[in-house]
């Protein structure tokens, strides 16, 4: 998919599909399938290594993994995640998201607002594509206190508003939203031109993203946002299961939502 594409999904309020990926075989079979975003998401630091946070994920690791998954993916828009402590100044993340684009990203993701403001303005000078990521921030759980609910109280809520409109301006093409009340997601993504991707964010983001370990039913006490599209049939048949349902939005319902 162009990445062009991602505003045109928005104007005809048709809905993003996204699934995290780590390696060529699945990714392959997501493309095939036709989700709209392959993600190499840090989460493989939970994933692949087992760990029980993002933290100790290199950008070794995300090089690594996203040129398996760029081997199995022809169709959809690859976006890859700068891992931790890989964007603490702009020189640092212009060298990194680089490096992740050689590796085969079409658009590289990262997490946090306007204190990340010179790397956001780097890569724009730079035409490198990207992909923000409010709410709860894995890579700040320490910060944060855990994996909670963000944007409950209304500062909070309008800091979170102002940060996406703040890289909108900075030329983001898309923006994750996790785990944020549903009625913040809608505020959010009705304030944007750009297309906001939503995890535990509510029905009316203009994409949903699944942990792909998370929508296959792997993960143990996996999050109140998560559904498990593999009950019967096959791989291929719960992906196509979750693109439908986020096509037609009968996923998330409430019972997902915050
Ligand atoms: O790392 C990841 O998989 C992500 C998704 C949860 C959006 O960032």
């Amino acid at each position: 998919m162009k990445i062009d594409a991602l505003k045109t999904f928005k104007q005809r309020s048709e809905k993003i599909t996204c699934l995290t990926a780590y390696d060529a075989s699945f990714a392959s079979v997501f493309d095939k399938c036709g989700v709209d975003i392959v993600l190499v998401g840090d989460s493989l630091g939970n994933v692949i290594k087992g760990n029980e946070n993002t933290l100790g994920v290199s950008m070794n690791d995300m090089l690594y993994h996203t040129q398996a998954v760029a081997k199995g993916t022809n169709q959809a828009l690859l976006i890859s995640d700068m891992s931790y402590q890989s964007y603490t100044s702009a020189k640092q993340t212009l060298e990194n998201a680089k490096c992740l684009m050689s590796a085969g990203a079409q658009m590289v993701k990262f997490e946090g607002g306007s204190e990340h403001e010179s790397s956001f303005k780097i890569l724009q000078d730079n035409n490198i594509p990207v992909c923000g990521h409010l709410g709860l921030q894995p890579q700040s759980v320490v910060e944060m206190g855990g994996y909670k609910v963000q944007g409950k109280d209304e500062s909070d809520a309008q800091r979170i508003l102002e940060d996406a409109k703040a890289l909108e301006g900075w030329g983001v093409k898309t923006i994750v939203l996790e785990c944020i009340p549903a009625k913040l997601g809608k505020k959010i993504s009705q304030s944007l031109n750009i297309p906001t991707i939503g995890i535990g964010a509510g029905v009316d983001c203009d994409g949903q993203v699944l942990v792909s370990y998370d929508m296959l039913g792997i993960t143990q006490n996996p999050p109140k946002f998560v559904k498990n599209f593999l009950t019967s049939g096959s791989i291929t048949s719960a992906t196509d299961d979750f693109i439908q349902a986020v096509k037609n939005q009968t996923f998330p319902t409430d019972k997902h939502s915050y």
